[in-house]
């Protein structure tokens, strides 16, 4: 018999191994907020050893390119269930504390200027830019960097391979393209391995220094850094290209023109952070058999816990939308971000960023028009956001 849980609208299942509405092995998806904090909240029962997992399994030809490099994913933070991740958490931490993250502030600003000033010169020399490569994608890459103190090097190939691996690890590739992406990934990695030996041979602090000196290894940082570095920035560049795009739209709760004031700028981040956050899910996984509000929830269930909108929970059956939804107040943004033990470590650095950014590009392109209200977007498992954000400037 069903959970009860399932048929009160707090969760649901979906497809897994197939895009949503297909048939296969279910996730269990939890949507009700209190016991999406509960799941969170209860590591031991629910583990997140299945967060790095490939959705859609990978086949032999797309794995074998993986193998050739020596990748691996070892669990070490974001799937790690075990009690070495305090002690790894806690160095990644030291990077991006609060105090850290503020002082980054007029940096951050200086990068969304530059890229704002560079937007309206495309504008004013060709007519029309893409706000998601000309204003979101670069800076949230270059803080990070910096913040690690990593060389902040081949930006256009880590935001490609960071697309890739989203898709590879979150999506539902077929043989072709998982080819495609493993060799994106195995590139990805040869890089990042690279990069891993020659930052803990460098002079001064870093993030693989750091690590290297609380003791992990060399596969470890990898696995680390593969995670990091597209989290670190790719999930930001997402929350700013769909910011920028409901704005530009006229579909958020403050205009284009409003949004050049600091406190409409981080409003309007918050309201797309509750109504379709670019990390709108997270997976779980039962550790043992277990129970969720009063529901047993036999062990190896895969969990699929609901954080904000999107379309993959919203598809997945009874009950939808959730009651937050419903109610027209969005979703729990204490939620957002997870919660518990593995909570985001750059969620201040996140909506730090995210404000400003918005903020000065609103500020610097005032007369700018939407060009294409229906751009490709990006649907992944736990990833969402539009690919393109394309303006023209507007009439006058
Ligand atoms: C809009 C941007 C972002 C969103 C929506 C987001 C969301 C999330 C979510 C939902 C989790 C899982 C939390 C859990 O399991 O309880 C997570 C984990 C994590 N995030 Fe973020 N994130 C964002 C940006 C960032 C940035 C900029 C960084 C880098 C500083 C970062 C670093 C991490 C790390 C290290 C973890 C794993 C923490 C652990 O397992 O202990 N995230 N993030």
């Amino acid at each position: 018999m069903m959970p009860a849980a399932l048929t009160t609208g707090s969760a649901a299942k979906v497809a897994r191994g197939k895009a949503p509405g297909g048939s296969g092995c279910p996730y269990l998806v939890v949507r009700d907020p209190e016991s999406v904090r509960e799941v969170l909240h209860r590591p031991a029962d629910f583990s997140p050893a299945n967060a790095l997992v490939a959705v859609t399994p990978l086949e032999g030809p797309a794995l074998r390119v993986l193998q050739r490099v020596g990748f691996a994913l070892p669990p070490v933070l974001a799937s790690n269930g075990t009690g070495t991740h305090g002690g790894i958490r806690k160095v990644v931490a030291g990077f991006f504390t609060p105090a850290t993250v503020a002082a980054m502030e007029p940096r951050i600003r200086e990068l969304a200027r530059e890229a704002a000033a560079k937007t309206a010169g495309q504008l004013a020399r060709s007519g029309h830019a893409d706000l998601v490569q000309t204003v979101a994608a670069f800076p949230p890459a270059v803080i990070m960097f910096e913040l690690l103190g990593l060389p902040v090097r081949d930006l256009p190939d880590l935001k490609r391979w960071g697309l890739d691996s989203m898709e590879l690890f979150w999506g539902w590739p077929d043989g072709d393209r998982q080819l495609e992406l493993a060799r994106s990934a195995a590139e990805f990695y040869v890089w990042l391995r690279r990069l891993v030996a020659e930052s803990v041979a460098a002079p001064g602090r870093n993030l693989f220094k750091s690590l290297a000196e609380h003791g992990l290894s060399r596969t470890e940082m990898c696995s680390l850094g593969y995670f990091l570095l597209i989290a670190g920035q790719e999930t930001t560049t997402q929350l700013i290209s769909t910011t920028l795009f409901r704005l530009l739209e006229g579909a958020a709760p403050v205009g284009w023109t409003e949004a050049a004031s600091e406190a409409a700028a981080r409003s309007v981040v918050r309201h797309v952070l509750a109504t379709e956050s670019s990390v709108p899910t997270w997976r779980r996984v039962a550790a043992h058999s277990t129970d969720l509000g009063g529901d047993r929830i036999p062990a190896g269930t895969e969990i699929l816990l609901e954080l904000s909108g999107n379309q993959i929970t919203a598809a997945a059956g009874p009950g939808s939308p959730s009651p937050q939804a419903q109610a027209g107040g969005g979703y729990s943004t204490g939620l957002i971000f997870g919660s518990g033990i593995h909570r985001c470590l750059g969620a201040k650095l996140a909506e730090l960023e995210a404000g400003v950014i918005v903020q000065e590009a609103a500020a610097a392109l005032p007369g700018i028009q939407l060009r294409d209200h229906e751009p490709d977007w990006i649907r992944l498992l736990s990833f969402q956001a539009p690919r393109s954000a394309s303006v023209a400037n507007g009439p006058g």
